[in-house]
């Protein structure tokens, strides 16, 4: 089997930067080079200061600082990249289709089958392709019938290697995998291609980790394995509601959920619901393929995933309405957190968004603070949802870089993210400079409960 020494990503996003700077890192004998069509991420990603890179994540500055200039490389100059790699990763977003067929829940492959046409027309020899990015099941065979029926006469492996890396987690998440998946042809030449990956994460994973299946096995596996999951934050999400109406307490319930060890304990936190790139487009993804394939009860099951999670959120802002007195407008409410899960910058799909787009639509002036998500993001997001103008939303929605700012003369605190910080504030100080009643609506259940309530807070709290 040959050894591969240079390696092309297309993507430098969420996973395509984190998981190439670990490769660069673990095999410095390898020539990494990731390629974007955005200029700008490309140029933030070379920045010199550290804190500028695109991604905010824990431990990424470090990795790059090890590897970038050494053997990782990140660049525009997409065609060299492709036409120099031996191994090309397909890293590019598949966001939920916004127009025709499918719109609203197939994967949009736009970016996909741009990438395949791409590589066909570069390459002039052998290459192993590998899908990085999140796809349906048997895009593997879209990829294969365009590389084959345009390149140069050159031959392709197709390899599928989803990523599991969780944001916020990232580093540690690539440095110590459960599981590495890779699913290829079931052939020679399909083997010698999976070893030549295997080999790669073979550097600092140990082998017995580093799974291998046909590939339809492995694009299946990674839409399954976020279904499975956001399954369970609905589960106990929808068991939230329950306890509020019973005095059984959420946590209580987890904890004794969880202590089963057929159960385990992971992944059971009540929230104000999921957010983030992946549950809700893998999971509408999953159930356009079966409706696709006249499976109606199985696309029935996993939407109703989907369907839990926007009543969370819905349920999230009634209740902040409805114990304002049934009305916010004209009324600040502090929202501490905007990004879908601590420790990111990232806002795709943030359960923060919907909540303030209910809120706004009822005339509620929202003051935000996160320590990583700056202001142009937010308002980003509120417009992508809602049809108000930009200067209208700009009277309704308030970013602070100061979280004692943000809460000052507010009626009501939402924490919408866990980030860790919140739980070190002067709680008393916050409380004083509230108006009264004093509300705090506690979505991540990350603050001392006792301790607000004894201060004076109105305490509302998920599944409490
Ligand atoms: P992202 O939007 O952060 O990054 C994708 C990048 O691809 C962008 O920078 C975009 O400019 C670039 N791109 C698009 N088309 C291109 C082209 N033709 N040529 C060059 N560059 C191009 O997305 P992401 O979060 O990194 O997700 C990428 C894939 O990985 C998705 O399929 C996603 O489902 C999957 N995934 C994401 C996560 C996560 O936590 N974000 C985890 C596992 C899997
Ligand atoms: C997810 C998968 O975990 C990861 O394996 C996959 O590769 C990409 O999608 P990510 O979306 O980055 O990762 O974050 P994750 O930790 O899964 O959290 C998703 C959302 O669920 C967040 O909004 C989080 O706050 C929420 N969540 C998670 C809960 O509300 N409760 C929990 O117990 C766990």
């Amino acid at each position: 089997m040959k050894k591969i020494t240079n390696i092309c990503c297309i993507g430098a996003g969420y996973v395509g930067g984190p998981t190439m700077a670990v490769i660069a890192q673990k095999c410095p004998e390898i020539k990494v080079t990731v390629v974007d069509i955005n200029s700008q991420r490309i140029a933030d990603w070379n920045s010199t200061d550290f804190n500028k890179l695109p991604i905010y994540e824990p431990g990424l500055k470090e990795v790059v600082a090890e590897a970038r200039g050494r053997n990782l490389f990140f660049s525009t100059e997409i065609e060299k990249a492709i036409e120099e790699a031996e191994m090309i990763f397909i890293s590019v977003n598949t966001p939920t289709k916004t127009y025709g067929k499918g719109k609203g829940m197939a994967a949009d492959l736009k970016y996909i089958e741009l990438c395949a046409r791409q590589i066909a027309k570069v390459a002039k020899t052998d290459k192993i392709v590998v899908e990085k990015s999140t796809l349906p099941v048997r895009t593997a065979e879209t990829l294969r019938s365009i590389l084959d029926n345009t390149g140069n006469g050159v031959k392709f492996q197709i390899l599928s290697n989803p990523e599991f890396l969780a944001e916020g987690t990232a580093i540690d998440d690539l440095h110590n995998a459960d599981r590495v998946l890779i699913g290829g042809e079931q052939s020679a030449d399909g083997q010698n291609a999976m070893e030549a990956l295997t080999e790669i994460y073979a550097h600092w994973l140990p082998k017995e980790r580093i799974l291998q299946t046909n590939v339809w096995s492995s694009e299946l596996s990674k839409l399954t394995a976020n279904a499975f999951l956001a399954q369970r934050v609905s589960s106990i999400n929808s068991l939230s509601a329950l306890c509020e109406k019973t005095e059984a307490n959420i946590e209580e319930l987890s904890k004794a959920i969880g202590a089963d060890s057929r159960i385990g304990p992971k992944f059971l936190k009540a929230s104000v619901g999921f957010g983030g790139s992946c549950f809700q487009k893998d999971i509408l993804n999953l159930v356009y393929i079966c409706q696709s394939l006249g499976l109606q009860e199985v696309a029935d099951y996993w939407e109703q995933v989907i369907i839990m999670n926007d009543y969370q959120k819905r349920r999230f802002a009634d209740n902040i309405i409805n114990s304002l007195f049934n009305t916010v407008s004209g009324k600040k409410i502090a929202f501490l957190g905007w990004a879908f899960k601590k420790d990111t910058n990232d806002t795709r799909e943030t359960a923060a968004m919907y909540v303030a787009d209910i809120l706004m639509s009822d005339m509620a002036q929202i003051a935000v603070y996160d320590p990583k998500v700056r202001p142009e993001k937010m308002f980003a997001d509120v417009e992508y949802l809602n049809s108000r103008s930009i200067d209208e939303n700009k009277k309704l929605l308030f970013p602070k870089n100061d979280p004692y700012v943000a809460c000052k003369d507010a009626h009501a605190i939402a924490i919408l993210t866990e980030w860790d910080e919140f739980k070190t504030y002067d709680w008393k100080r916050i409380y004083d400079n509230m108006m009264k009643p004093a509300f705090i609506f506690d979505g991540r259940n990350i603050l001392d409960h006792k301790k607000l309530i004894e201060i004076g807070f109105n305490l509302k709290a998920i599944g409490k």
